[in-house]
């Protein structure tokens, strides 16, 4: 199912699926991440009965993204290193870039527009993250400063500058409490930050071995992944009480190369229930590692070839896997395509590869039912693809 054509973009627009089937989708999504036993997400019955109604299509019948429903170039000429649908909206989505901008755009109603642009930063914005009830976005710049945003009218509402006045290049919240979100800088420094009172959190601050550059909580935020540009990865214990950090293990993953991406995942599909990491790491494979013990060890279990060798690529765990058979992962890639792997085929792991991009893609970003993902690259293009309709 590799996709070379497009659909006029005029055709694009037209809203394809009842409402009907999108109120299915949304309950299915509901079951799907209903939560059992603090933290681990598994699959439920309700999950299993609408894998069934899907019937056991394959994972390339599912993942048939073919149209391009929009194409937004607001940022054309500085790179879009991130971009992320909001949570439970799935016509909401931000991304942030290199020319000191983010935009939140919104498609629906139709044609798809940029909402807001959020103004403020003197330099690239490299990294951003939605609260969990989309009325915050905290981003990072290398003009030194974390800034928060309200997402309603675009307000900043606070500057967090960095004490040490190095770049910030990555930040996430912590996902039980998003008052505390976590900032990775280019001297090294890991710290946790309470954006109510834009204060560093005591205890919360670790070093790496190089600049910070990649973040992921665990889906109970008790364990915290950074990635640097030497290689390696460290987990960290997160104590919730007071937002302390406390550092475990470390993995080297390829001596000198960046970690440009982390995401953690507490399940990968009904067969295989590991906690996983889904690493880019600049050494032309997207890697999968188990995460063996509480302490956030890891041990590696496949990887996928890529173009990979310098930009800040990432990758995604597909938001619902659970009724499907088999498991899927998406990235971004140097040859400006974006790749779908099957995690449990061992043979023809790629089932889908979107043509589109003239450079490096460099995010992707499903909506919360997956009719929709979204890609951003070095050009300044934001691609949303629609799934095909059958
Ligand atoms: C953040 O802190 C404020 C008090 O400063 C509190 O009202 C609010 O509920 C907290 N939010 C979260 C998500 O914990
Ligand atoms: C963050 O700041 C708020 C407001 O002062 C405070 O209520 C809260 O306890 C702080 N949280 C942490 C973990 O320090």
């Amino acid at each position: 199912s590799i996709f070379h054509s497009f659909l006029p973009l005029s055709l694009c627009h037209r809203r394809s699926v009842s409402r009907g089937s999108y109120q299915l989708q949304a309950q299915m999504n509901r079951a799907v991440y209903e939560e059992r036993p603090p933290g681990s997400l598994v699959p439920t019955s309700v999950a299993e009965a609408s894998r069934a109604m899907a019937g056991d299509t394959t994972l390339s019948e599912n993942y048939a993204f073919a149209g391009m429903h929009h194409i937004f170039d607001q940022h054309v000429d500085s790179a879009v290193p991130r971009l992320q649908f909001a949570n439970d909206d799935k016509h909401l989505l931000a991304c942030c870039s290199l020319d000191g901008t983010l935009s939140i755009m919104t498609l629906s109603p139709s044609p798809p527009t940029v909402k807001v642009t959020l103004k403020g930063h003197a330099g690239p914005v490299t990294d951003f993250a939605w609260s969990l009830s989309n009325d915050i976005i905290v981003s990072t710049s290398q003009d030194g400063t974390l800034r928060i945003w309200n997402t309603e009218d675009g307000r900043c509402i606070r500057e967090v500058v960095d004490p040490e006045a190095s770049e910030l290049l990555c930040c996430t919240f912590q996902p039980m409490n998003n008052n505390l979100t976590v900032v990775g800088n280019s001297k090294h420094l890991l710290q946790v930050v309470n954006i109510s009172t834009g204060k560093k959190v005591k205890g919360g601050s670790s070093k790496l071995t190089g600049r910070v550059l990649s973040l992921s909580f665990d889906a109970p935020g008790r364990i915290l992944w950074a990635g640097d540009d030497r290689g390696s990865i460290f987990s960290f214990l997160f104590d919730m009480a007071t937002g302390k950090l406390t550092k475990a293990k470390r993995l080297v993953v390829s001596e000198g190369s960046s970690i440009s991406s982390i995401s953690a995942r507490s399940w990968i599909s009904r067969e295989a229930r590991d906690p996983s990491l889904l690493i880019n790491a600049c050494i032309n494979k997207l890697l999968l590692y188990r995460v063996v013990d509480n302490e956030g060890t890891l041990q590696l279990k496949r990887s996928f070839p890529i173009q990979h060798s310098s930009q800040p690529l990432h990758s995604i765990f597909c938001p619902l896997m659970s009724f499907r058979q088999g498991a899927c992962v998406v990235t971004g890639s140097e040859d400006a395509c974006v790749y779908f792997f099957d995690v449990e085929r061992n043979t023809k792991a790629i089932v889908n590869k979107l043509q589109g991009h003239s450079g490096p893609v460099l995010d992707v970003s499903f909506n919360c039912d997956e009719s929709l993902l979204a890609s951003s690259d070095a050009t300044g293009m934001v691609i949303i693809w629609r799934r095909e309709q059958k």
